[in-house]
């Protein structure tokens, strides 16, 4: 058994290296610098600015997201973004990070030190305050598309299942799992100069994912409704809103299956499974 001045001793010993370990962190706080775009409609006089704050990284979690809230609660509580789900879900935090529209909550913090993280809101936008744009255009393109499935003649709710092959479900692989964050769209040169007229690449997607279903009957009326000069034909096939998703999808691939519908060059398969059995 130990005698209870070695214990006394030992315990001094363990405070005394939690203190060095404490004053050490302190000394090498690991402080990094991010830019952010500011500006406030309440004071429309003065012109946007880049602020700085300092986060040290050791008390920080490790996205970008994580120094944002850190910044809010704080250092400014003024600072305004959107954010829900923090794990890439809902969309909300897109913002430009370092020249790349992406995700807040699943970019993780450039831990070089000597450079500062700049962010601003999505290119091209609107903005409503600080990072947060303005998304009622985006989302009114959203809705023009008719985003829901369309039957010649509808059932009753609950009477019966629309059956579809696992082949025809396959087809939607890669297009449902978008969550409409915009880095696509606002990345888009098309869509820059033409978003009053052009879709851009995300409603656009959306779009092919409603043509594309097997059990969706409205495929000539959505494919007539994007027969301008505009709604498609804008593209350019430069592919920035393939490169910046951050949910690894291609819309510049299923625009361009839009294009082979409308020129014919393709066309929509029949079901490989009668969707509705009565
Ligand atoms: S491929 Fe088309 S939609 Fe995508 S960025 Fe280029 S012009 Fe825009
Ligand atoms: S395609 Fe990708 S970048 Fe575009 S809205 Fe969907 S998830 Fe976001
Ligand atoms: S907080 Fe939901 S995607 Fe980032």
């Amino acid at each position: 058994m130990l005698a209870f001045q070695e214990l006394v001793g030992g315990l001094k010993m363990v405070r005394h290296f939690h203190v060095s370990a404490a004053v050490g962190t302190e000394s090498s706080a690991r402080i990094k610098k991010f830019l952010i775009y500011r500006w406030n409609p309440d004071q429309a006089d003065q012109k946007p600015q880049l602020k700085e704050y300092s986060v040290d990284l050791n008390t920080c979690g490790p996205m970008v997201l994580d120094a944002l809230i850190k910044i809010k609660s704080e250092i400014d509580s003024t600072l305004s973004f959107r954010r829900s789900c923090r794990e890439g879900i809902c969309g909300s935090c897109a913002m430009n990070i370092g020249g790349v529209n992406t995700l807040a909550c699943i970019s993780k913090i450039d831990t070089n030190l000597n450079k500062p993280t700049k962010i601003y809101p999505l290119p091209h936008m609107y903005v409503v305050k600080d990072l947060v744009p303005d998304m009622q255009n985006f989302f009114e393109q959203y809705r023009s598309i008719q985003p829901w499935l369309q039957r010649k003649q509808e059932r009753e709710p609950g009477s019966q299942q629309y059956l579809q092959s696992v082949e025809d479900r396959q087809k939607l692989d890669g297009l449902y799992e978008c969550i409409l964050c915009a880095c696509c769209t606002t990345s888009c040169p098309s869509y820059w100069w033409n978003g009053d007229k052009y879709l851009g690449p995300a409603v656009l997607m959306q779009a092919y994912r409603w043509i594309i279903d097997s059990r969706d009957e409205a495929t000539e009326e959505r494919l007539n409704k994007l027969r301008d000069p505009f709604s498609v034909f804008r593209c350019h096939s430069i592919m920035n809103c393939t490169r910046t998703c951050p949910k690894g999808l291609s819309p510049g691939a299923a625009i361009a299956e839009i294009r082979k519908l409308l020129s014919g060059i393709s066309k929509k398969e029949e079901p490989k499974l009668k969707t509705a059995t009565a």
